[in-house]
């Protein structure tokens, strides 16, 4: 059974594996930023303290406040999952509140879609009527995953080259 829980450097060999199988693709829900040091024990235990400071102290200048999860199988690292406190101008156009990413090995499980309806509760909890989630206009897996947990696609807005899916999901 896959379970939701804070970052702990206690995963550090299994997210090594995980980030060997990204291949340098970018993480998303992850939170990890190009200064970031995941693979020496010192760098990865600094990575994972900001993480789970971020619920109360953006990461950087610029970010909002975050809620960092993993999702995880005994002790293997499965994939992240980040809901974001507020929306800034730049995540109300396209990155919205809530960001996943399964590491490759372990997609077309559910695991996303689960993760997404566990984060959707504790949204529901903190008193959120509805939350946005987006993603590029190409990315099916993302957009089914969105679609399976109740998003209702607004419109689409163009970030550069790129497409970008928005989608509320209403959680009243
Ligand atoms: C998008 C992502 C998170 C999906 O994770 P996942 O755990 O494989 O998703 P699920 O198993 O919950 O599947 C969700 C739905 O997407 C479908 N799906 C998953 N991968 C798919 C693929 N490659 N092509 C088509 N459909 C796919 C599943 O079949 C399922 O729909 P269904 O129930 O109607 O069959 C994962 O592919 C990933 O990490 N991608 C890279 C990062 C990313 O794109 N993150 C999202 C940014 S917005």
């Amino acid at each position: 059974m896959p379970e939701l829980l804070v970052p702990d450097v206690r995963f550090h060999q299994s997210f090594l594996a995980s980030h060997r199988e990204w291949d340098g693709a970018t993480q998303d829900g992850a939170g990890i930023h190009g200064d970031d040091d995941v693979l020496s024990a010192d760098g990865f235990a600094t990575y994972v303290a900001e993480l789970v400071a971020s619920e109360r102290t953006p990461r950087r200048p610029g970010l909002v406040t975050d809620t960092y999860r993993w999702i995880v199988e005994g002790d293997e690292y499965l994939g992240a999952i980040s809901f974001r406190h507020e929306l800034t101008e730049y995540l109300e156009n396209f990155g919205g509140h809530i960001g996943y990413g399964i590491r490759p090995s372990a997609r077309r499980r559910g695991l996303a879609t689960w993760a997404l309806a566990r984060t959707l509760d504790m949204a529901r909890e903190r008193g959120y009527d509805r939350v946005l989630v987006t993603c590029r206009d190409d990315n099916v897996a993302s957009a089914r995953t969105v679609e399976k947990n109740g998003g209702v696609l607004e419109d689409r807005r163009a970030h550069g080259e790129t497409l970008m899916r928005r989608y509320w999901i209403p959680l009243a």
